[in-house]
């Protein structure tokens, strides 16, 4: 008895189980109804005395339960492997991911603020949902003004028509005004919303630019020179044109054209902030003084890209999205 146990020992030893097969026919040999050796062992065990069959039936248990645990973990690590394998498959032949691109008014946004960055400008953000104050009354919108009809926007209390979508960068201003001393150069790129029919060339959303400096002794040259930076650094030498208009937060107030195409475009509105605003924002007109322009992201982009339709924008057709490529 103790060879056949010595031998068995060995046996299960030097079994190595290395597939699913492996594992059955190690445990037929050992474990097997008719055949198996400590089957066997154990129908031997019976013929021997009370004694022996004691101190052998605890040997053969153990055995048995060595069989089954070599089993066991053969099993365990066999299926993690399998696990490990249906999630991560290296022969599974890759599928390349398209990365996207940005989008042209991003391209245009980050392009401005490297440009006036470069000259001392800071890049500030301002909410999108504004109170009336905010978008008109500091910026010399009274109430019943005229050119409230042209910024109609999305009001968004029924009764109270106080908070509102901004409809211009503008308000930035006056949140920045509020806040700081001067001298201050601040850029201020977002959205912004008017109630306007959607068409080739309008959207009830569009972007804009809002640049303002102020300072002592800024003039009228200043905005001009800093208008003639950024556009240069757009289209090269164009021509510029500055054509007088009106804001009721800027005084004198301009309209800055460029020539393109043989026709000359609009393409941002200016002027010297209104000593009204710097009142109504507690900077003394007597001492400070400085400018401020706001520019129509979409419309710039036009020309740059040479569209004719700013809703292609906005419909998030990707073939038309992926074109771009940041070329500046
Ligand atoms: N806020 C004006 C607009 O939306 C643009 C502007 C900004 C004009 C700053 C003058 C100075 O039309």
């Amino acid at each position: 008895m103790d060879k056949k146990i010595d031998q068995a020992k060995e046996k299960i030893k030097c079994f190595h189980i290395k597939t699913y097969n492996d594992s059955e026919t190690f445990r037929i040999q050992f474990l097997g109804k008719k055949k198996g050796i400590l089957t066997i062992l154990f129908k031997e065990l019976k013929q021997t005395s009370i004694h022996e069959r004691k101190t052998y039936g605890k040997i053969i248990n153990e055995l048995k339960k060595e069989v089954k645990n070599k089993i066991k973990i053969f099993k365990l690590k066999n299926d993690f492997q399998n696990e490990k394998i249906l999630k991560f498959d290296p022969t599974i032949p890759g599928e390349s991911i398209e990365i996207g691109s940005r989008h042209p008014i991003s391209l245009i946004k980050e392009r401005i603020i490297t440009l006036l960055t470069r000259i001392g400008f800071i890049y500030v953000d301002g909410p999108e949902i504004e109170d009336d104050w905010h978008n008109f009354t500091a910026l010399n919108i009274p109430i019943y003004h005229p050119s409230r009809d042209m910024q109609d926007t999305f009001f968004l209390c029924k009764k109270n028509q106080e908070i509102l979508l901004r409809t211009h960068t503008s308000s930035v201003q006056i949140r920045y005004m509020k806040k700081h001393s001067p001298p201050f150069r601040v850029l201020s790129i977002g959205k912004v919303y008017r109630n306007e029919t959607i068409s080739s060339c309008s959207n009830f959303m569009f972007h804009q630019a809002e640049g303002f400096y102020i300072d002592k002794k800024v003039s009228f040259s200043d905005l001009k020179q800093t208008i003639h930076y950024l556009i240069s650094s757009f289209f090269g030498e164009v021509k510029i044109r500055f054509r007088p208009s009106y804001f009721p937060f800027t005084e004198p107030s301009a309209e800055v054209d460029i020539y393109c195409n043989s026709g000359w475009l609009e393409i941002m509105g200016c002027g010297m902030i209104d000593p009204k605003v710097l009142k109504n924002v507690n900077i003394d007109s007597e001492i400070y003084s400085g400018f401020a322009f706001g520019l129509g992201i979409e419309r710039l982009s036009l020309i740059i890209y040479q569209m004719k339709d700013i809703r292609i924008y906005f419909n998030n057709d990707i073939r038309f999205l992926k074109q771009f490529k940041s070329e500046f």
